[in-house]
């Protein structure tokens, strides 16, 4: 079985899941924190190379007080806990998104668990925080034109790799298989320009109930699929 590269999750369903226990919302993103956790172990095990998982969309803001402000403790929470996991499965941890919207804490947080954990050579796993993939195309865009403007770049040379690298992704390869929970077939906002090309799994399975053999299942399923890339074999 090929191993993709790099692998895309929206995790959804956090809120369904809850719901049918009876339970607030708010205990099934504490169980899909638990989950984020164990597929990060799994996929370092399994020899993914890139792990990167949607966290909190730009749009997410938009939901109740409540609910963003217990994602944002248990963001605090459990980045802590991810310190640990990267040092102890060599995982280099990656934001990408618009960090700065953040409270100070959680900044200072997130830069401090790329900078330790900068060196790991094992699974990159990168979480989108505060993202949304025209957000980071509008902030692309934004610093190439100032680049433009200052004479570092000249617009008549701009190719797909040019923008690429200006891209939060810069220096990452695109994703090869995207998964998705619970069912919703829509991209929801997530690296639009990465997911050109990738291969498309979507599950029914509700994101805290995800685990080593869902994971395995979506790869069986990207390994019949032919890739094509313009009519093209990959
Ligand atoms: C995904 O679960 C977690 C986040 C977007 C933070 P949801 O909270 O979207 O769960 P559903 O879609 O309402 O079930
Ligand atoms: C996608 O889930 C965003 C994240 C997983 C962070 P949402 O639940 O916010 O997306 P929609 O509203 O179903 O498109
Ligand atoms: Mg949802």
């Amino acid at each position: 079985m090929v191993i993709p590269q790099h692998v895309a999750l929206i995790l959804d369903g956090n809120g369904r899941w809850a719901k049918k226990r009876g339970l607030p919302r708010t205990m099934g993103h504490k169980e899909g924190c638990v989950t984020v956790e164990k597929t990060v172990e799994i996929a370092a095990r399994m020899g993914i190379r890139y792990l990167t998982v949607y966290g909190f969309s730009t749009e997410n803001w938009k939901r109740s007080s409540d609910e963003v402000g217990a994602l944002m403790q248990l963001f605090r929470f459990y980045m802590v806990r991810l310190l640990k996991i990267a040092s102890a499965n060599n995982v280099r941890v990656k934001m990408i998104g618009d960090r700065t919207r953040f409270d100070r804490d959680i900044i200072e947080g997130i830069n401090r668990l790329e900078s330790e954990t900068k060196d790991n050579m094992g699974l990159t796993f990168v979480i989108a925080v505060n993202y949304g993939g025209r957000d980071e195309i509008r902030r692309a865009a934004k610093r190439l034109a100032q680049d433009c403007a200052a004479g570092k770049v000249d617009a008549d040379q701009i190719d797909e790799a040019t923008f690429a690298s200006y891209l939060d992704t810069a220096d990452m390869p695109d994703p090869d298989l995207l998964i998705r929970t619970s069912g919703e077939l829509r991209l929801s906002n997530y690296l639009l320009w990465q997911l050109a090309y990738t291969e498309i799994v979507v599950t029914d399975c509700l994101w805290p109930d995800f685990n080593k053999e869902e994971l395995e299942k979506a790869i069986v399923q990207y390994n019949r699929r032919e890739r094509r890339f313009g009519g093209v074999k990959g």
